[in-house]
């Protein structure tokens, strides 16, 4: 029998998209780059899920789901006998969501349109989970203290941020990357609200009065023609800081500059590491 929280909704109460009065902060463009992410970050959010204990049949509560893509490899994971419930704000990104959904014809995933921090959820969750999310809010310790409640006593919590004090790297000459190099190092984005919480998961955790997690660092390493890293690393450096030159259209100057990395990368042969993610997983102790 499912243990509910005394103020929890059922799954079938979910709310529909049309009822929904909240508006969106995301573009079409944001979504382009939030998929391009995902794909080239799946392997290392893969890792994690594995790493974290997730497995089939697991019952998954996904903060700030977005488009649905980490939702999406955890349903992968838990199969037809688990189930993920994505949370998210944004009713584009619900929507956005429950298209894919429908679309892969998934039975196992549901996205419910609510605030994480006033959300009423289901209380016998395996595991929490989130990626890409923390370095939104402030105090993280204080929203993973709330959302331990929704995970059953011996479950997990498991959360993948960036630290924007990490950079990427290359293997090129840093003579053949002469005014690229913003693509990689990100400094601006290094000292904006949130910045370092993929190092701060550790202490986020302990706060919140969760185990120490085990911690990973991993990044996407790849080179060649058919590497989407390229552009990724050019559209990255437009969503975090603007560097346009007059007169540029914003999807000119991302597109100008991943086709000028990509042929110097693959004129010198050169390989490049996206920017790191920090993995943080921990046990909650069994009653
Ligand atoms: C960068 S996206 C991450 C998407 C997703 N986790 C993934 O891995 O693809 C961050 C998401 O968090 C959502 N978000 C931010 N604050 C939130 C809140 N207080 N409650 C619910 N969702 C929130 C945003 O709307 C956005 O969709």
């Amino acid at each position: 029998m499912r243990k509910n929280c005394l103020f929890s909704r059922n799954d079938n109460d979910l709310i529909n998209f049309s009822n929904l009065a909240g508006r969106s902060a995301s573009t079409p463009e944001q979504l382009r780059r939030m998929a391009l992410q995902s794909t080239l970050y799946e392997p290392v959010t893969r890792a994690l899920i594995t790493s974290a204990g997730i497995a089939q049949g697991s019952k998954v509560l996904d903060i700030g789901s977005g488009a649905g893509d980490f939702s999406f490899l955890l349903a992968d994971v838990v199969g037809p006998g688990g189930s993920v419930v994505g949370v998210d704000h944004d009713p584009m990104m619900i929507a956005t969501a429950r298209d894919e959904a429908e679309k892969q014809k998934r039975t196992n995933v549901q996205f419910l349109h609510a605030d994480v921090r006033s959300a009423f959820l289901d209380c016998d969750y395996d595991a929490v989970a989130g990626r890409w999310i923390l370095a939104h809010l402030p105090r993280a310790d204080h929203l993973l203290r709330s959302l331990i409640r929704y995970v059953r006593p011996g479950g997990t919590v498991a959360f993948q941020e960036f630290d924007r004090r990490l950079t990427g790297a290359t293997s090129l000459n840093p003579s053949d990357l002469e005014g690229l190099s913003p693509l990689l190092t990100r400094s601006e984005a290094a000292s904006s609200p949130g910045a370092g919480m993929g190092l701060e998961l550790h202490t986020a955790f302990l706060k919140a009065g969760i185990p120490a997690p085990h911690l990973a660092l991993s990044a996407p390493v790849g080179a060649g023609p058919g590497w989407l890293g390229y552009d990724y690393l050019a559209a990255d450096a437009d969503h975090h800081f603007h560097f346009p030159r007059p007169n540029d259209a914003p999807t000119a100057c991302h597109a100008d500059r991943a086709i000028s990395l990509r042929e110097r990368a693959l004129g010198a042969g050169a390989a490049f590491a996206l920017p790191p993610l920090v993995a943080a997983h921990a046990q909650l102790p069994e009653l």
